[in-house]
C-alpha cells in the first residue's frame, strides 16, 4: 500500500491520537527506568528537579514536535523540508532523530524482552512461595542467560514490527484504548497497597523529602535526559505522530494531558516499587533490575497475585510496545515518505537492523560483561548514555531553536492558538522554548562535561 501525502492517513479520533501520544509516552521509562535512575539519584531532589524539567522544558518542547510534524504532515526529516526546503540544514535535526529513535529502539528491545520473560515467569508460577530475596536473585538468573535475553529481544522486536505493519490507525490506536486504562488501574492498585504497606512512609519521604547535596551534575543530566525519554522527545516521535494530526485539532489541552499522565504513571510506579523496597529491606539503587525485583514480590501475597503477576507483566510488556512501534513509525515513515519504499520493506529491514544493533546490549549482562566502551561503561549504558542523555536533550534542543527562533512566528502563533481564547499561551510557550529550554539544555550539558568548571 503506497501511503503519498495527500492520502496521508490521520486519527481515527482525538482520543486515539492522544492514547497513542500517551501510549508513546509511557512506557518502559515510567515503570521500568525512572524508578531505578530515582533510586540511583538518591530521590526526593532528584525527582523534583524532573518534574520541573517535565513542566518546563518536555511539555513545552513537546508542543513544538506536534507543530512541527503537524504543519509539514511528513515524517521527522520531510516536515523540516516542508517548512523550510529541501537543502535547509534543519533536515539534519530529522536525520538526527530518525538515527536517535533507531538507536534507542534497539536498546529498548533488550529490556522489554526482560519483561515477555516475566510473564512466563508469573505464568508458571516461578514467584509463588519464594522469599523477597530469592525472587529478587531471579532476575540476575535471566539475565545472565545470552540465549534467553536474545530470544526475547527477537520476539519483542518481530511484535512491534507486526504491529507497525497494521499502519497508524489499525495497529496503533486500536490497542492503545484498551490497555492503557487496564495498565493504569493495575498500577493505582499497585500504589494503594504500596501505601498500606510498612514501607509507604519510607518510600514517600524518599520520593518528595528532597536532599540537594545529593544531586550531581550527572544527576542534573540524568533528569534532564529522562524528561526528555520519558515523554518521547527529540527523537522525531512526536513530530512523526503531529503529522498525522488534523489541521484544527487544538494541541495544547492534549499535549498538557499526555503530560500529566505520563507522569502520574511514573510517580504511582516509583511509590509502588519503593515501598516494596523498603517493607523488603532491598537497595533503591538497585539499578536497571529494579522493577523486576521488587514487583513480583507484591504479588505473592496477594489473593489472585499470580494471576495479578501475570496481568502486570503482559501489561508492562504492551506499554514498552505502544513505545516501541512509536519509535519505529519514526524511521519507518522516513523511509515511505522520503525513499518511497513500502511499508512492508521499511519495517522488516529497519527491525532486522535494531535487532543486531541491539545485540550488544543483550550480552552486556552475560558473554561481554567485560566489555566496555565509552569510559568503562558496558554496551548497554553506553547506549543508554548517548541516547538519553545526549541525543534525546540536543534532538529536542534543535526543535526548540527551531521553533523559538527561526519559525515564521505568524504561521506557528496562529497554529497552536487556534481557535481558543488563551492570550497567556504563545507568549509563555514562546519564552519557553526560545529562551528557558535551549539555555537549560546547554547549560546542563556544559555542566556536565565539565566546560563549566
Ligand atoms: N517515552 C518512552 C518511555 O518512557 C520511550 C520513548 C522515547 C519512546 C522516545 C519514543 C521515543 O518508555
Amino acid at each position: 500500500m503506497a501511503e503519498s501525502a495527500t492520502t496521508r492517513p490521520h486519527w481515527a479520533s482525538r482520543l486515539g491520537f492522544v492514547l497513542a501520544a500517551a501510549g508513546s509516552a509511557v512506557g518502559l521509562g515510567n515503570i521500568w527506568k525512572f524508578p531505578y535512575i530515582t533510586g540511583e539519584n538518591g530521590g526526593g531532589a532528584f525527582v523534583l528537579v524532573y518534574l520541573g524539567f517535565i513542566l518546563l522544558i518536555g511539555l513545552p518542547i513537546m508542543m513544538a514536535e506536534f507543530l512541527i510534524g503537524r504543519h509539514g504532515q511528513k515524517d521527522a526529516v520531510g516536515s523540516f523540508i516542508v517548512l523550510e526546503g529541501a537543502r535547509s540544514p534543519w533536515r539534519f535535526v530529522g536525520w538526527a532523530a530518525v538515527a536517535a529513535s533507531f538507536l534507542l529502539l534497539s536498546f529498548y528491545a533488550v529490556v522489554a524482552g526482560w519483561s515477555f520473560d516475566y510473564i512466563v515467569k508469573a505464568a508458571t508460577g516461578a514467584f509463588s512461595g519464594r522469599s523477597a530475596e530469592e525472587i529478587s536473585a531471579l532476575f540476575g538468573g535471566l539475565v545472565s542467560n545470552p540465549v534467553k535475553v536474545i530470544f526475547w529481544q527477537l520476539l519483542f522486536l518481530a511484535t512491534t514490527c507486526v504491529i507497525v505493519l497494521g499502519g497508524v490507525r489499525g495497529g496503533i490506536e486500536r490497542w492503545s484504548k484498551i490497555l492503557m486504562p487496564a495498565l493504569f488501574f493495575l498500577l493505582l492498585l499497585l500504589f494503594v497497597r504500596g501505601m498500606f504497606s510498612p514501607g509507604a512512609e519510607r518510600a514517600l519521604a524518599f520520593m518528595f523529602s528532597p536532599d540537594f547535596s545529593a544531586l550531581t551534575p550527572t544527576s542534573l543530566l540524568d533528569a534532564l535526559g529522562h524528561a526528555f525519554f520519558t515523554l518521547s522527545l527529540g527523537a522525531g516521535t512526536m513530530i512523526t505522530y503531529g503529522s498525522y494530526l488534523e489541521k484544527d485539532v487544538d494541541l495544547f489541552p492534549l499535549a498538557l494531558r499526555i503530560t500529566i499522565l505520563d507522569t502520574m504513571v511514573a510517580l504511582l510506579a516509583g511509590l509502588a516499587i519503593f515501598s516494596i523496597v523498603f517493607a523488603a529491606g532491598l537497595e533503591p539503587g538497585a539499578g536497571p533490575g529494579l522493577v523486576f525485583q521488587t514487583i513480583p514480590i507484591v504479588f505473592v501475597g496477594l489473593p489472585f497475585g499470580a494471576l495479578l503477576a501475570v496481568l502486570f507483566f503482559v501489561l508492562l510488556s504492551f506499554a514498552a510496545l505502544s513505545s516501541s512501534i512509536s519509535m519505529l513509525e519514526v524511521s519507518v515513515a522516513y523511509l515511505i515518505d522520503e525513499k518511497g519504499w513500502t511499508r512492508l520493506k521499511s519495517t522488516v529491514l529497519l527491525g532486522a537492523g535494531a535487532f543486531l544493533v541491539g545485540l550488544p546490549c543483550a550480552l552486556s549482562f552475560n558473554t561481554w560483561s567485560e566489555v566496555t566502551i565509552l569510559f568503562g561503561r558496558n554496551f548497554f549504558d553506553a547506549y543508554d548514555l548517548l541516547v538519553s542523555s545526549y541525543m534525546l536533550p540536543l534532538g529536542g534542543l534543535l526543535a526548540s531553536i527551531y521553533a523559538g527562533w527561526f519559525w515564521q512566528e505568524g504561521e506557528e502563533k496562529s497554529e497552536l492558538v487556534g481557535e481558543v481564547e488563551r492570550p497567556w499561551l504563545y507568549p509563555l510557550w514562546h519564552f519557553l522554548v526560545r529562551y528557558l529550554a535551549p539555555v537549560a539544555v546547554i547549560m546542563i550539558i556544559l555542566n556536565q562535561t565539565g566546560v563549566l568548571g
